[in-house]
C-alpha cells in the first residue's frame, strides 16, 4: 500500500521496569508493590517478596539491557518505551536523597538508546509505587503522595534533561478504580474502599500529573509530556437508546482522565456524578490552578473494545474493565476481545475530542508461543501475532488518512516479559522470545521470532509493506 505514515513516525516498542528488569533488591532498590504481587492484579498480595514471584528476576534486563537494546534497535526501532522504577530512585519514596546507583542505571539505558538511534520514551510511574508509600500512606489516597511524586519527577527530568524528549506521567491512570493496589499503591483492600476514596486518589494523581508536567516544561522546555490512558471504546450492545446512554456513561468513566489532562479542569459529567453520589472531594484552589498545566500529547494503550448495556448482565471473562462481550468479535486465549477497527474508532474519537497529537504506546496480542527449529535455529513462527499487529496497523493507517495526528506506535512487550494481570511468562507479546517459563525455569536466552523480521520490514518501508 502507499504509506500514509510520515517519515518522522516513531515506530517503537514498549516495556515497564517491573516486568523486565528483575534485580528487585540490587544496588539500593527498595521494594515496590509489584514485589509482593506474585499472582498479578487479582491475586492476593504477600507480606514480603516470595520466590514464586516472576517479577523479582523478570527477564533480567537490568543486567542484559545493552544486548537487548541492540537487538531491538537492529529491528529498526526509533523509540523505546520503558519506565523508571520509582523505588530504584527513592527506595522508600520519601528518602532524603535519591539513590545514585538507580539514577546511574537509567543513565546507561538512556545513553544506550540514544547511541542506537532510539528516542527514550519514559513512563514515570508504571504500576510500581514504592511499597513503603503503600504501607505508610495507603498510596494515592494520601495527599502526601503529590509532593513525593513531583519531587521524584523533578529528580528525573533534572538528571535526563536534553536526553529524554518524551515523558508519560502515569501508566493507564484510569485503571485506579479497577486495581487500586497495583495502579495506585492503595493498601486498603478494594472491597473496603468507597467511590469517594477512589475519586480522591484519582484527584491526587491528576494534580500530581499536572504539577509534574509543569516541572518538566520548566526544567526542559524542549521535552514533551503526555498523559497515558487505557483506551477502550464502548459500543452499545443494541441500538436501544438505554444501551446507547449506558455506553456513553461507561465511555465517560474513561474519558474523564484525558479530559482533565487536556482541558485543565473537571468535566461537567463528573461534577454531576459526584454531586448525585453526595461525594465532596477535597479540591483546593491550588489544585485547580495546578490542573491548568495541560499535556502536550495524549498517549494510550489499546487492547480491546467493550459493549455496554442498560440490562443487568454479567461482565464477560477477560473484560477487565467491566462491560459485556461483543458477540461479533473473537477473543485471545485470555478472553481479551480482538477489534482492530476499534483502534481507528478510538483514534478518531480522541482526535475529535482533544485535537492533541496521539501516541499509541501499547497494543499487542498476548499468546502462547512454541519454539520450533527452522533452518537449524530455534524460533517462533508467530503468524497469529503478525496478523494481529498488521490488522491494527492497517487501522492506524486509516486513522492517519482520516487526518488524525499520530506520533508513533510502540507495541507492548516488544521483548517477552512478565504479564501484568496474571504475572505469567507464558502470556507473550514479544518480537523477541525469552527462554523462561511460568515456573521460573529457563536459560533467559533471547531468540528472534518471525514477527521480528516482519516488523523490521514494516519500519524499513514506513508501513508500505503492510
Ligand atoms: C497494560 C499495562 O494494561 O497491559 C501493561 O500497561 C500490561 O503493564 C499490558 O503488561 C498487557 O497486560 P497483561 O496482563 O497481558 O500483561
Amino acid at each position: 500500500m502507499t504509506t500514509p505514515f510520515p517519515p518522522t513516525f516513531l515506530w517503537g516498542g514498549a516495556t515497564a521496569a517491573n516486568q523486565i528488569e528483575g534485580a528487585y533488591d540490587q544496588d539500593g532498590k527498595g521494594l515496590s508493590v509489584q514485589d509482593v504481587l506474585p499472582r498479578g492484579i487479582f491475586g492476593p498480595r504477600t507480606d514480603a517478596p516470595t520466590p514464586d514471584n516472576l517479577k523479582l528476576q523478570a527477564i533480567d534486563f537490568y543486567h542484559r539491557y545493552e544486548d537487548d537494546l541492540e537487538l531491538l534497535a537492529a529491528m529498526g526501532l526509533r523509540t523505546f518505551r520503558f519506565s523508571v522504577a520509582w523505588s530504584r530512585i527513592f527506595p522508600h519514596g520519601d528518602d532524603a536523597e535519591p539513590n545514585e546507583a538507580g539514577l546511574a542505571f537509567y543513565d546507561r539505558v538512556v545513553d544506550t538508546c540514544l547511541r542506537l538511534g532510539m528516542e527514550p520514551l519514559v513512563t514515570i510511574s508504571h504500576y510500581e509505587t514504592p511499597l513503603a508509600l503503600a504501607d505508610k500512606h495507603d498510596g494515592w489516597r494520601s495527599r502526601e503522595m503529590v509532593d513525593l511524586y513531583v519531587r521524584y519527577a523533578r529528580t528525573l527530568v533534572e538528571r535526563y534533561r536534553g536526553r529524554v524528549k518524551y515523558w508519560l506521567t502515569f501508566n493507564e491512570i484510569n485503571s485506579l478504580f479497577h486495581a487500586p493496589f497495583m495502579s495506585a499503591g492503595i493498601a486498603t483492600p478494594k472491597d473496603e474502599l468507597t467511590e469517594a476514596d477512589l475519586y480522591q486518589a484519582a484527584h491526587h494523581e491528576l494534580v500530581a500529573s499536572a504539577l509534574a508536567t509543569q516541572v518538566i516544561h520548566e526544567v526542559d522546555p524542549d521535552a514533551q509530556v503526555g498523559c497515558m490512558v487505557l483506551a477502550m471504546p464502548v459500543y452499545p450492545l443494541t441500538p436501544a437508546p438505554d444501551d446507547v446512554v449506558a455506553a456513553m456513561h461507561a465511555d465517560h468513566r474513561n474519558l474523564f482522565y484525558g479530559d482533565v489532562h487536556v482541558r485543565g479542569r473537571y468535566p461537567g459529567y463528573v461534577l454531576r456524578d459526584l454531586r448525585e453520589r453526595g461525594i465532596e472531594l477535597d479540591i483546593t484552589d491550588a489544585d485547580r490552578e495546578a490542573l491548568t498545566h495541560t499535556v502536550d500529547f495524549v498517549s494510550f494503550s489499546y487492547y480491546m473494545s467493550i459493549c455496554e448495556t442498560a440490562a443487568p448482565v454479567e461482565a464477560g471473562e477477560g473484560n477487565i474493565m467491566g462491560g459485556v462481550p461483543n458477540p461479533h468479535l473473537p477473543a485471545s486465549e485470555w478472553g481479551w476481545q480482538i477489534d482492530p477497527q476499534g483502534l481507528r474508532v478510538v483514534l478518531n474519537q480522541f482526535w475529535d475530542r482533544w485535537q492533541k497529537p496521539l501516541f499509541i504506546v501499547e497494543n499487542g496480542l498476548g499468546a502462547r508461543d512454541e519454539l520450533v527449529e527452522v533452518d537449524g535455529r530455534l524460533t517462533v513462527v508467530d503468524d497469529y501475532r503478525i496478523a494481529y499487529l498488521r490488522d491494527h496497523l492497517v487501522q492506524v493507517a486509516e486513522a492517519v488518512a482520516d487526518g488524525v495526528e499520530v506520533m508513533g506506535y510502540t507495541p507492548w512487550g516488544c521483548i517477552d516479559l512478565v504479564s501484568a494481570s496474571t504475572a505469567q511468562m507464558s502470556k507473550r507479546y514479544g518480537f523477541v522470545h525469552v527462554d523462561r517459563d511460568d515456573d521460573g525455569t529457563g536459560t533467559l536466552t533471547r531468540r528472534t521470532k518471525a514477527s521480528y523480521d516482519w516488523y523490521r520490514q514494516v519500519i524499513a518501508t514506513d508501513g508500505a509493506s503492510l
